[in-house]
């Protein structure tokens, strides 16, 4: 039997006045594989634990299969925790580890024929005689979710249980629990501070923030519509590009979200989207742009809804299959406080450039740039005469994916298109403002 498990309005405080988890709302049907997501320290293992039983809530309601369950004993909810440090009993064998919560369960029953399927169901069957000193990590783990699984438990709840793992078995676990936990059926809470590992295995995802439920949904809709941009700087990577803008919506001209030293005019007609945007007239508004909504090519290619402007090239990361370039665009990055991971930064590259001499060694080099997408380098932007940042400022304010067969260097002047249906806008208060709910009606937002 598989649970339906419910939070309403939950509260939970260490200190008196404090909660580490605030009014936490969220219904997950049975069967779902959800996933809570957020940065170290914002409550997730006190939610997982508030549902184990582990923790006393201390406002609000549990509802188990919607009936009221805040005081039932852990043992009465029949729920299977995987921690992340496996807790396994070291002077037991893999068989007894498995098997100990079986005989603890029903005394009378020898669990064998349970450990035994389970074993199989794992593929760790040659084991099962070993202690845990004698497993490597990842099998450690996977006699654990042994452990979990015998006990046919009406939920699993996983508190990172992956993380002690190298990268490589970590993908190879993710894939392994999630195949499994669906296979059962079995209605699943996993904790991770992930975002990768979240996206890849939740039915839906909820982005917890300082106790606070962010947003719940599925991957695709929290990716496509964060609904602040705490989440779509949590979710995604490289990181969503944020740059600190400014909305110019003048009666008898173009309406522009200046960033810095250049602007983005939005193209006419306004979309309802952008016609949103003129209460934001000169006011400060927080631009996202992932990195797949800005391309290298000349403005002779751009596209309908493509807006050109002009990057210099701060720093090449090469991944292989595709290559992350880092531009100075002479805009301001906006900071999100509370990202447990704040973006990489490419190390401080020598003094700033003189922009002439920059232009002068491309033309040079552009012969170097090789076929692949397209960039010409007569149309540097009227604003990008000099696009380094102040001395003693970070470089590299636009990150942006290409493909590993164009070759950039550092101090290059490359043009840029934005595509502009693909344009973030978020308040002063980090609420999104563009694209609107409205906009992407497919999406379960
Ligand atoms: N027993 C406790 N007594 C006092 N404070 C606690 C206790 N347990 C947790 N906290 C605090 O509550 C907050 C939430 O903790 P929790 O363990 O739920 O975070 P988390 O999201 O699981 O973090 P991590 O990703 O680091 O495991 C933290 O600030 C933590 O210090
Ligand atoms: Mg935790």
């Amino acid at each position: 039997m598989t649970r339906a498990i419910s939070l309403h309005q939950v509260s939970k405080s260490y200190t008196r006045g404090f909660r580490v988890v605030d009014r936490l709302s969220l219904d997950i049907e049975p069967g779902e594989f959800l996933v809570l997501l957020g940065p170290s320290g914002c409550g997730k293992s006190t939610v997982l634990r508030m549902i184990a039983g582990l923790e006393e809530i201390d406002e609000g309601e549990l509802l188990l299969d919607g009936e009221w369950s805040n005081d039932l004993l852990p043992a009465d909810r029949h729920m299977a925790m995987v921690f992340q440090n496996f807790a396994l009993y070291p002077s037991m064998t893999s068989r007894d580890n498995i098997g100990f919560p079986l005989r603890i369960e029903s005394p009378g029953e020898n669990p064998r024929a349970r450990v035994d399927a389970t074993a199989r169901m794992l593929g760790i069957e040659d084991l099962l005689d070993r202690f845990p000193a004698q497993l490597s990590g990842g099998e450690r783990q996977r006699v654990a979710m042994g452990r979990a699984i015998a006990r046919h438990p009406t939920a699993f709840l996983m508190d990172e249980p992956l993380s002690n793992l190298d990268a490589k078995l970590r993908n190879h676990l993710r894939a392994e629990i999630s195949a499994l936990t669906r296979k059962l059926g079995v209605t699943t809470v996993y904790v991770t501070h992930d975002q990768a590992e979240a996206m890849s295995l939740g039915d839906r995802v909820a982005v917890l923030r300082g106790g606070v439920l962010q947003q719940v949904g599925t991957p695709r809709s929290v990716y496509a519509l964060p609904r602040n941009v705490f989440v779509a700087a949590f979710i995604g990577t490289p990181r969503i590009n944020l740059l600190r803008g400014l909305v110019r919506a003048p009666l008898d001209g173009a309406m522009t979200v200046s960033l810095g030293k250049q602007y983005l005019r939005l193209p006419e007609p306004l979309s309802l989207d952008h016609q949103l945007l003129r209460v934001q007239q000169g006011r400060e508004v927080i631009v996202g742009l992932r990195s797949e909504a800005v391309r290298i090519a000349s403005p002779a290619t751009a596209r309908p809804g493509e807006v050109h402007i002009t990057g210099l090239v701060e720093h090449v990361e090469f991944q292989g299959h595709e290559v992350l370039v880092h531009f100075n665009t002479g805009s301001q990055p906006a900071v999100v406080p509370d990202l447990e991971a704040p973006r990489p930064v490419p190390p401080v590259r020598r003094r700033r450039r003189d922009a002439g001499t920059v232009l002068e060694r491309l033309r040079g080099r552009a012969g170097a740039l090789r076929a692949g997408p397209v960039v010409t380098l007569e149309h540097p932007a009227d604003a990008a005469a000099d696009l380094a940042p102040p001395e003693g400022r970070l470089p590299g304010d636009l990150i942006v994916r290409t493909t590993p067969d164009i070759d950039l260097r550092h101090g290059m002047q490359v043009p840029l298109l934005v595509d502009i249906a693909h344009l973030f806008v978020f308040d002063q208060h980090g609420d999104r403002i563009c694209p609107a709910p409205a906009r992407l009606p497919d999406l379960d937002e």
